[in-house]
């Protein structure tokens, strides 16, 4: 997410009340270590080339391409009083598997107008809007281009093979306003699919859809006032689903000098709406739901008239910290809506997890499997945890890789075998970080043996910082 929140907001809180939140901001308590500055998210100084990674096992030979994941990684001094996890400098850390070897990692800062301007650069080209450009939150690929992307307000940042910073993107002049951390692909029509909101237009979201050729073709706007953060949507064949969830723009916090306003709302109540794909935003159908907080979507599909979502759920967000995620309890459910009725809440796992994926082959379909990321809960802020979850949702039961002391994995994708169909005729693979000095690996496990022996694990003699998403991106 971009620093924009707290800069955006000028136009709806006013020229005076923002010198008021920038004096009190001398004035938050300092933490004695920030939750997301320190340990296993402490940012890295430098960027970073290493060729000819040494690899136990073997890396399939049809892995052609780049694992890269994205995250916060603030460039030089930070206020760690007001510092949020969500705020940093996106970096983005890849390894390119080739013949079988891992031929290199990198890490790149996504060159944003601060960034450029810290390392002595000029500015990165191409189109900016909004009042930050920085695209820290996850990488894609959308019509042949790989994209560093995030929520709120930056356009799509491009990136070369080598991670270097291209442009700055807006899909050749078509995307008007804000994009998304994730857009969710149908694999029927090559469409992706996204609900963007901005801070500056706060009663406000948008359905956003790019084709296959890498164009918005729809813009749809929905009137949603409050100033709600939206990160995720889930996509059908028919419908998209807007999460309208107790978390908005909080004044008090803004006034306070948080620089990421955004807080738990009791007042606001809970609910999800329906969007027809081709539907005007007046079309929208909501359902209630008990208050609880989303980020991310596993997967959705239709059962009959009734529409499918498996998500991770928080109880409460922003409502103790001000520093990152705090929830207290996090599950992984299955809602199901129905016309004209709430939302019923199912518990699939009640053991906390986050970053859900799936074969995005069957993105908007029935799916078998999910693949979760362990966290940790306690203290003020969310924790890492040190396990995967693998869910069989058509059987029933998970099992988990536990990754052992200090070992710390972050979200894994599933990579299918070149002709193989099944969700589970794959790899599955992510970084894994270690807590006690300058090295990493990522780790490639078989879909079908999540347990036994990795597939490979190459090692990467340098730190990488727990962060956010990323994607096999092949060559
Ligand atoms: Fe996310």
């Amino acid at each position: 997410m971009a620093n924009v929140i707290e800069r955006g907001i000028r136009s709806v809180v006013g020229a005076g009340v923002e010198a008021l939140a920038a004096a009190n901001r001398r004035r938050l308590p300092k933490p004695k270590a920030h939750p997301f500055l320190t340990g296993i998210f402490a940012p890295v100084a430098e960027e970073r080339t290493i060729a000819h990674l040494a690899v136990e096992g073997r890396i399939p030979a049809e892995l052609d391409g780049r694992y890269v994941r994205n995250g916060p990684n603030p460039l030089g001094d930070v206020d760690p009083r007001s510092y949020h996890w969500f705020l940093g400098d996106g970096m983005v850390h890849g390894v390119r598997l080739r013949d079988g070897r891992a031929e290199w990692y990198r890490n790149r800062w996504v060159r944003s107008t601060r960034v450029s301007e810290a390392l002595g650069e000029p500015p990165a080209p191409g189109p900016r809007r909004g009042r930050s450009d920085n695209a820290n939150t996850h990488v894609v690929k959308i019509a042949g281009r790989m994209l560093a992307i995030v929520e709120a307000s930056a356009y799509p940042v491009e990136l070369d093979g080598e991670l270097g910073t291209v442009a700055h993107h807006d899909f050749a002049g078509t995307l008007r306003g804000s994009f998304s951390a994730h857009p969710h692909l149908d694999p029927a029509t090559g469409e992706q699919h996204a609900v963007c909101y901005d801070p500056e237009t706060p009663d406000v979201v948008r359905h956003v859809v790019v084709s296959s050729e890498g164009r918005v073709i729809r813009d749809e706007p929905v009137d949603l006032p409050g100033g709600v953060m939206i990160h995720d949507c889930a996509l059908t064949p028919r419908f998209v689903a807007i999460f309208d969830l107790p978390v908005t723009f909080s004044r008090r916090a803004y006034v306070e000098g948080w620089e990421f306003p955004l807080r738990w709302n009791p007042d606001r109540p809970a609910r999800v709406g329906l969007l027809p794909r081709d539907g005007s935003g007046a079309d929208v159908r909501w359902s209630e739901v008990e208050p609880c907080s989303v980020f991310h979507v596993a997967n959705a599909f239709e059962d009959g008239d009734r529409v499918v979502v498996d998500l991770v759920t928080h109880d409460r967000m922003f409502d103790r910290s001000g520093w990152g995620p705090d929830s207290r309890q996090v599950r992984f459910e299955r809602w199901t809506l129905s016309p004209g009725a709430p939302v019923m809440r199912q518990v699939l796992d009640d053991t906390p997890q986050e970053f859900p994926r799936c074969d995005e082959r069957r993105s908007t379909q029935p799916y078998r499997f999910a693949w979760c990321t362990g966290l940790g809960l306690g203290g003020e802020a969310l924790q890492l945890g040190r396990c995967l979850v693998f869910h069989d949702l058509a059987r029933g039961g998970r099992q988990v890789r536990d990754f052992g002391p200090g070992r710390v994995p972050g979200e894994f994708v599933f990579v299918p075998r070149a002709g193989g169909d099944a969700e589970d005729d794959g790899w599955l693979m992510g970084f894994v970080s270690h807590e006690d000095g300058d090295r990493a690996e990522l780790v490639i496990l078989n879909a079908r043996d999540p347990l036994g022996e990795p597939q490979a694990v190459v090692h990467i003699p340098a730190r990488i910082p727990a962060g956010f998403h990323g994607s096999w991106i092949p060559a």
